[in-house]
């Protein structure tokens, strides 16, 4: 159940009471790079979420502060900060069932994502390399870019130290969905489009994000003159962010919206609701449904919509066979450009430079 719309009365708060006693089983989070762009927004969208139980913050920097400050709201998630000294990542880590990763240094105009490999890839390896030791059963919500190299590094972290399971790592794409949803809902003038499905898939970065329009529910009627400029600003939004923020960093708040509902829908699944779909960057041959779309695509790493349920990746759902003629042209320079991507965090860990 939801939390109660209506104000509390005498009449709804035995309601409320009820509510709070289903959802306090609820789940262990921790925010690795909490105290940046992403993090500080996101950790007060967890610490509001009454799915949450407790909540550890990690960062190098600010932490203490930040977790101080939101340990103020009355919300139930007893909520920590932890920074590298005193084996802080240790002590973050202990207990996480689900891990949500936005550490890492984001884009400023010119830049590509690739060109956050070189240091945001030991940030990824060093906190999975965490998980793998602390908590390797926690699901792993990996946002830090370059996402299209960063699940590779994670998923070969976690295969080194034989703790890998593809059902719980997950690159977020969700902010690709949320942006298809607000722009197809601008043209087709959607009173609410976050009720639109528009399925995102391939990966996260320029071209190799391709919307499938085709595939919308309920369905969509773009008209042709927009649509090429329609895929253009879905495929690079992060652009535009990053360009009006001139300088001061790529997407936070949006980002923070997009990694809640994310983890919201893992959060909910694996405390047993059924019938929940999101797209994500998965390794395809470990999930149920991926093999076939692996072998359709080409690549091991893949966005799709994901079935999830309580052991997180329920099921990979194969809308990539149905893409019509244009789509699939996008499909397979998205393709391209993935095998690349992935290589280079594969290759990564295992011939460190
Ligand atoms: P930011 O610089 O504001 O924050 C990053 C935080 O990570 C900082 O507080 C920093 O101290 C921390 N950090 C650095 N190294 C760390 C480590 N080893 N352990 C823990 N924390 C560490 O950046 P931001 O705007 O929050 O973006 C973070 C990342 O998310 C970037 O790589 C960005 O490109 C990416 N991003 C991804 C998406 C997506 O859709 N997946 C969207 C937006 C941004
Ligand atoms: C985004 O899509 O907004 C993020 O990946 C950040 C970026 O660098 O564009």
């Amino acid at each position: 159940p939801k939390h109660p719309a209506q104000p509390l009365t005498a009449a709804t708060y035995p309601l409320f009471l009820k509510t709070h006693a289903i959802l306090s089983s609820a789940i262990e989070l921790f925010v690795a790079g909490a105290a940046g762009g992403i993090g500080q927004p996101l950790s007060l969208l967890l610490k509001a979420c009454p799915l949450i139980t407790e909540l550890a913050l990690y960062d190098v920097v600010n932490t203490p502060g930040v977790a101080a400050d939101l340990s103020h709201i009355s919300s139930p998630a007893k909520i920590t900060g932890y920074l590298p000294k005193d084996d802080g990542m240790k002590q973050a880590f202990k207990g996480a069932e689900l891990v949500v990763i936005p550490a890492g240094i984001p884009r400023k105009p010119g830049m590509t994502r690739d060109d956050l490999f070189k240091i945001n890839a030991g940030i990824v390896q060093g906190l999975v390399q965490g998980i793998a030791e602390i908590c390797p059963k926690a699901f792993v919500l990996i946002i830090s870019n370059p996402v299209n190299s960063t699940v590779p590094i994670a998923a070969e972290v976690l295969k080194r130290a034989n703790v890998f399971d593809p059902t719980r790592l997950f690159g977020v794409t969700t902010l690709d969905v949320v942006r298809a949803e607000t722009f197809v809902g601008e043209i087709v003038g959607s009173k609410n489009p976050s009720e639109l499905v528009i399925p995102v898939v391939g990966g996260h970065s320029g071209e190799t994000i391709v919307p499938l329009f085709s595939q919308a529910q309920p369905s969509v009627d773009i008209p042709a003159d927009k649509l090429d400029a329609l895929i253009n600003r879905v495929q690079f939004g992060g652009d535009e962010v990053v360009k009006a923020k001139d300088g001061a960093g790529s997407a936070t708040l949006s980002m923070a919206y997009a990694g809640f509902r994310f983890a919201e829908k893992v959060a909910k699944a694996v405390k047993g609701e059924s019938g929940i779909i999101e797209p994500s960057y998965v390794y395809l041959p470990g999930i149920e449904g991926g093999e076939a779309i692996q072998k359709a695509v080409g690549v091991d790493f893949f966005s799709v919509p994901i079935e999830l349920g309580p052991n997180g990746a329920k099921k990979a759902i194969d809308i990539v066979s149905k893409a019509n003629d244009a789509e699939k042209k996008l499909l397979s320079v998205a393709v391209e450009g993935l095998k690349g991507n992935i290589e280079k965090g594969v290759e990564f860990v295992r011939n460190p430079p």
